[in-house]
């Protein structure tokens, strides 16, 4: 080979070097771009599914058959302010295996509703609304019962989801 067809294949290999350099940094450039466009489409979806699960505590705080209250400080964000908000929840077993999560919010006109052991019913203060252990109206004027939340037992922690 002379020293003219050398210089040549050099030539062509650089010329190839610098093809393969160009279409890599592209091929990078373009897998960031992919991986920033898949994080900003599931990102807050798999954020959603951390958040919608509320850890309350340890069931072993739950006496059996007395509604329990719970209380959970949640972080709220709102555009760039954030801010906590507290989630309080009573909660009812009759086994240790099935849980009822509800409200402690009377469902008349949002006031928050209390236990009362003596009487074996949750009353509210504000218009002498009342409700049986299992969140049922049984006096005064609550439209509805209190509400009920999806539940569920891991490692012995109570979650419930968020309404
Ligand atoms: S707000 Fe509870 S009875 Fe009216």
């Amino acid at each position: 080979m002379s020293e003219e067809e050398e210089q040549d294949a050099s030539t062509v290999s650089r010329r190839d070097f610098m093809k393969t350099t160009i279409v890599g940094i592209g091929g990078l450039i373009a897998a960031s771009y992919a991986t920033s466009a898949v994080a900003y489409v599931l990102g807050p979806a798999l954020q959603q599914e951390a958040i919608d699960w509320i850890q309350l505590g340890s069931v072993s705080k739950i006496e059996m058959g007395v509604p329990t209250l719970f209380k959970a400080t949640l972080k709220t964000q709102t555009g760039w302010i954030t801010a906590d908000e507290e989630f309080t929840v009573f909660v009812l077993t009759e086994d240790g295996q099935n849980y009822v999560v509800m409200s402690n919010v009377c469902t008349h006109l949002g006031c928050r509703i209390r236990w009362i052991t003596e009487k074996e019913s949750f009353f509210c203060p504000c218009h002498n609304g009342a409700f049986s252990k299992t969140g049922a109206v049984i006096g005064g004027p609550p439209p509805q019962p209190l509400v009920r939340y999806e539940n569920k037992v891991e490692n012995g922690n109570l979650f419930v989801k968020r309404g």
